[in-house]
């Protein structure tokens, strides 16, 4: 009987446990003996990996976060940790590994099938920048927690003649900042994929209250060049001249929390048993995604450390819309 462990690794999203489920699930439908590690890579380490069951994964395909636990784990970078992770799982003869996670946790597949694991890795990432897939899990029920925060921002901006800037979730991506920004009509939307100043934001602000605007939202990503802290800052300095007067709602972590809604689930149960297909094939050591609507699956050699920025270009049809 083939045995194969299932992990969730790097900043969890939500709908990574319908992953889990359909691995689980799709695993046993070919008779093989799955297999859960603990919190990432840093169970494959601890060597906390246990046999998974149907029932293990009963009543989670609507949960958020990840009932197997996630890590940030350092030590795995190093060759020394990855061989600990390699023999635990030689001692439980486990043949094969499902890693449903991000760019790093994909980036550390990738080092894993290098030492000869056959490894299938499964795109779960709120902020949607992993290369191999259109869309990767969690992405979106991100943008639909960040829309529903900017919906419900307008109406209190509405009734104040305020603006407002809301940051939410991407380091490195602004792609939920985008498409929360542009389905909730955001008058200025900033990704660090861009260069805007707090200068030019407000600018857009005014423009906006020259316009006649009662209201004005600001969508932010974390990690742009004009963060929350400097447009403040800029307000500050600038007072009244801007128009309006601005207020700041930081959402972080609340933007991953949470049930997944129905697009992820179905995603991570098609991806999770895709999975398994791959591994069926023989086909290891890819990542398995949706390119132009269809499953597809690209080699880990050529997703590891790389990253799918933002479509910057629709900035500009953002700023039509909110003529
Ligand atoms: O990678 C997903 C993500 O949620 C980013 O959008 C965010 O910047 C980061 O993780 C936060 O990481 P942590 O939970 O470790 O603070």
């Amino acid at each position: 009987m083939k045995k194969i462990a299932v992990l969730t690794s790097g900043g969890d999203a939500p709908g990574m446990n319908a992953a889990v489920r359909a691995v689980t699930r799709g695993a046993l439908a070919k008779g093989w003996q799955p297999f859960a590690v603990r919190n990432g890579y840093a169970g494959l380490l601890a060597g906390t990996i246990e046999p998974f069951d149907a029932r293990n994964v009963g009543g989670i395909v609507q949960q958020g976060g990840t009932v197997l636990g996630s890590a940030r784990c350092p030590e795995f970078v190093e060759a020394a940790g990855r061989k600990k992770a390699l023999s635990n799982l030689e001692k439980l003869n486990i043949e094969a590994l499902v890693v449903i996670g991000g760019n790093g946790s994909q980036t550390g597949s990738a080092s894993l099938v290098r030492e000869g694991l056959p490894v299938v890795g499964v795109p779960s990432t709120i902020d949607n920048d992993l290369y191999g897939t259109d869309v990767s899990i969690g992405a979106d029920t991100a943008i639909n927690v960040t829309l529903e925060a900017i919906d419900r921002l307008r109406t209190t901006a509405s009734s104040h003649q305020r603006a407002f800037a809301v940051e939410t979730m991407g380091r490195d991506c602004g792609y939920i900042a985008l498409m929360a920004g542009i389905a909730g009509g955001a008058e200025v939307i900033a990704l660090p994929e861009q260069e805007i100043a707090p200068a030019q934001v407000a600018e857009r602000l005014r423009a906006a209250h020259q316009r006649g605007k009662t209201h004005a939202l600001v969508e932010i990503a974390e990690g742009a060049r004009c963060g929350v802290r400097e447009l403040m800052h800029y307000y500050e300095e600038q007072g009244d001249s801007i128009g309006f007067d601005l207020r700041v709602t930081r959402l972080g972590h609340v933007v991953r929390g949470g049930m997944p809604g129905a697009a992820d689930r179905v995603l991570a149960t098609r991806l999770g048993d895709a999975a398994v297909e791959c591994l069926a094939r023989g086909e290891s050591s890819v990542l398995v995604g949706i390119l132009c609507g269809e499953i597809a699956s690209t080699p880990l050699g050529e997703v590891a450390g790389r990253t799918r920025p933002a479509k910057a270009e629709l900035l500009e049809l953002a700023r039509v819309m909110a003529m």
